[in-house]
């Protein structure tokens, strides 16, 4: 199950509420580790729900192109296997380590990353995660902050994705998002 729950004034953000396996636009954000080999949180979700040519793809990636890793800040776009949407873009989000490791600057670097690379493969619509606010430890306002301010910037300067929804698991984290939304 996943529904929208709030949109920003210009319609281009939104908050959705639920499952990210189950969007179907044209692309989501795995908030994966540098081994691109699964785990467990919305990574494990998302290989679980596109099946084993996910798996295929990153083992590929590591076997060429990212032989050591996909470094925190990165972003990298795969087939979707059987999910719904056409791209999976992976990207590595950092460990929270009190916030003076430079984690805000790499966390927005996820989200800078990751609409470029939808935007050069041509999604219109594109769900993210919050990225990092789960084992790796990210305060959820302080990501929602980062979240936010990188999305907006990246809509007034690009026209695609047409549609960002960032994607909470709970309603209660969207509703609370949301009001944040509205209130910036
Ligand atoms: N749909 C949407 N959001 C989800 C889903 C899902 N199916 N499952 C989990 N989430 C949410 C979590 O509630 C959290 O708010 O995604 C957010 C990110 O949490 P994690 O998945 O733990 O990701 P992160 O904190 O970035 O840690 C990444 O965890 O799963 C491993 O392999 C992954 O090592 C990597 C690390």
């Amino acid at each position: 199950m996943i529904v929208e729950v709030a949109r920003d004034a210009t319609g281009r953000v939104g908050i959705l509420a639920g499952d990210i396996t189950e969007y179907s636009g044209d692309g989501i954000v795995n908030a994966a580790n540098s081994g691109l080999l699964g785990g467990g949180g919305v990574d494990g979700a998302i290989h679980r729900a596109a099946g084993e040519a996910l798996s295929d793809a990153c083992r590929a990636l590591r076997a060429g192109l990212l032989r050591d890793g996909l470094p925190p800040g990165k972003a990298v776009a795969t087939g979707a296997g059987r999910l719904q949407v056409r791209r999976v873009i992976h990207t590595v989000g950092p460990v929270w380590r009190g916030g003076t490791h430079g984690e805000p600057e790499l966390l927005a670097s996820c989200y800078r990353e990751s609409l470029a690379l939808a935007r050069d493969e041509g999604l219109e619509s594109l769900a993210i995660p919050a990225v990092s606010t789960g084992v790796y430890g990210y305060p959820a306002d302080a990501a929602l902050a980062v979240a936010l301010r990188e999305c907006r910037a990246f809509a007034a300067a690009n026209r695609l994705p047409a549609r960002i929804d960032l994607v909470f698991f709970t309603l209660a984290e969207a509703r609370s998002a949301a009001a944040v939304l509205a209130a910036s």
